[in-house]
């Protein structure tokens, strides 16, 4: 299975931020994590579609966009036409999840499902076969630079055996975002994650190497795995 990188911009230093993306596509970034936070769903305020308007012509990677946000559908059309490849909204933010999945689709885009750490999986129980993305959180959303709660990589583990069981594995990207280190890459890996979220782990220091590094250690899996 194809495994990808995908660094978090909210690590990036914002006042550089065009090139700081360039250096995680050098390092073999194949996504991009867009964080959309919006002060409700979320304590913090990040940034919106503007900013991935401005960034879209400058990278070729596929622009990840996580909506941290109240009531997702409001702004998914938008987001759409701004560039974002994959959207992923939170279960717990829309009573509206199976409609909120429709309206992506609709848009010709990806669609993403994600769980904060004590959201249980059978909330996606029937929506699963319909999406693209599952992003299990390592830690509460609305921070980077938080330590993974070590219970979420059982959660992943369960989520890829459900995905199996269903026939759903090849399909279904399942993400994990928060708190991921070079230390427990590895360990996430083995539960069964393939899209690997990083911010501060990437943007600390030299980003094009950084990235390079967790890239090989993604090729080395899949080379182990085949
Ligand atoms: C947290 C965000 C994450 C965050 C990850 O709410 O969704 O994408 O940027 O940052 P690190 O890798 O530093 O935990
Ligand atoms: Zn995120």
């Amino acid at each position: 299975m194809r495994m990808h990188l995908s660094p978090s911009i909210l690590g990036a230093d914002f006042s550089n931020l065009g090139a700081n993306v360039l250096e995680t596509q050098k390092g073999g970034a194949d996504y991009l994590h867009l964080d959309v936070m919006d002060g409700s769903f979320v304590p913090s305020i990040s940034f919106g579609m503007p900013l991935i308007r401005s960034l879209r012509p400058i990278s070729e990677q596929v622009f990840d966009v996580h909506m941290m946000v109240q009531n997702p559908e409001r702004y998914i059309k938008e987001m759409a036409d701004c560039g974002a490849d994959i959207i992923t909204v939170h279960a717990e933010a829309t009573p509206h999840l199976d409609r909120a999945v429709q309206m992506i689709h609709e848009c010709g885009k990806k669609a993403g499902i994600s769980l904060n750490p004590s959201t249980p999986l059978s909330v996606l129980d029937w929506v699963l076969a319909d999406l693209d993305l599952v992003l299990i959180m390592g830690v509460n959303p609305g921070f980077g630079g938080q330590k993974l709660i070590p219970y979420t990589i059982d959660k992943i583990r369960n989520l890829n055996e459900l995905l199996e069981q269903r026939g759903l594995r090849e399909k279904i990207d399942l993400e994990i975002d928060g708190g991921v280190t070079k230390d427990n890459v590895t360990e996430i890996l083995e539960a069964g994650a393939n899209v690997i979220v990083a911010g501060s782990a990437v943007f600390r220091g030299d980003i094009a190497k950084t990235s390079a590094e967790f890239v090989r250690m993604l090729r080395a899996w899949e080379q182990k795995n085949v």
